[in-house]
């Protein structure tokens, strides 16, 4: 990789102000001070900037319990963001692996690698995505009977041309459901339950494929073991 930008990837540093810093002669490649920032270095080159080494970071991957009030979002705006809550160098480089809504909570995966997610979101990859849903109106008999098979089948929602892909519900409390969804359309559950003629009051997403948020507490993340990343 070029120097200027290895300097861009390890540091706060942009390109150009890379290239000044090269000039400077602030920069050290093995002990010997380097300007030209079209020298390649790799893994087994020593660079320092002002003494101080630097190393690439790698891709990361991240788990983070959503508390309401944080957006998915990587523009600046009146809320928090769910990368504010995270402490990595570069977490602006994360991306959320599926947005939840800035009144939705629990489980969001950020990452650095496209392909990861990709195949995490991907319907084809039928990776299952665990809501517990709080509902103004309680479901039960057969109205909940009618909304399991028009969930299973398919809703069309406003303003999309194909129907859903089918989805699990079950009951755990008159109104409090557990619904498993293998898409991630825009605010797609509660607008699959305002198709049904209901309407969501709180949504929580307990887990991704394997991945839950196990005793991680709100507002709290960690980086994902090499085996849960490798469970996808
Ligand atoms: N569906 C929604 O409606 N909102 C979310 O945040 C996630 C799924």
């Amino acid at each position: 990789m070029r120097l200027d930008r290895f300097l861009s990837e390890t540091t706060e540093l942009t390109r150009s102000l890379a290239k000044k810093a090269l000039h400077r002669g602030e920069v050290r490649v093995d002990g010997e001070v380097i300007k030209n920032p079209a020298t390649q270095v790799g893994e087994a080159n020593r660079v320092t900037w002002h003494d101080e080494p630097l190393a690439l970071v790698g891709l990361r991957y991240v788990m983070l319990h959503k508390p309401a009030g944080v957006e998915c979002t990587a523009r600046r705006t009146l809320y928090p963001r769910a990368i504010d809550l995270i402490d990595l160098p570069k977490v602006e480089r994360l991306q959320p692996v599926g947005r939840l809504d800035v009144d939705t909570t629990g489980l969001v995966l950020l990452t650095d690698d496209g392909q990861w997610s990709h195949r995490v979101t991907s319907p084809k990859h039928r990776c299952g995505k665990v809501y517990g849903v709080t509902l103004d109106e309680p479901l039960a008999g057969e109205a909940l009977a009618r909304v399991v098979e028009a969930f299973a089948e398919g809703v069309l929602l406003d303003g999309e041309e194909s129907p859903t892909r089918p989805a699990e519900l079950a009951m755990r409390e008159p109104n409090v459901a557990e619904l498993t969804l293998f898409e991630g359309k825009y605010h797609q559950v509660k607008r699959m339950f305002a198709a049904v003629g209901n309407h969501v009051v709180a949504l929580h997403r307990e887990s991704i494929g394997p991945l839950s948020l196990g005793d991680l507490p709100e507002g709290e993340w960690r980086e994902l073991t090499a085996d849960e990343i490798a469970a996808f």
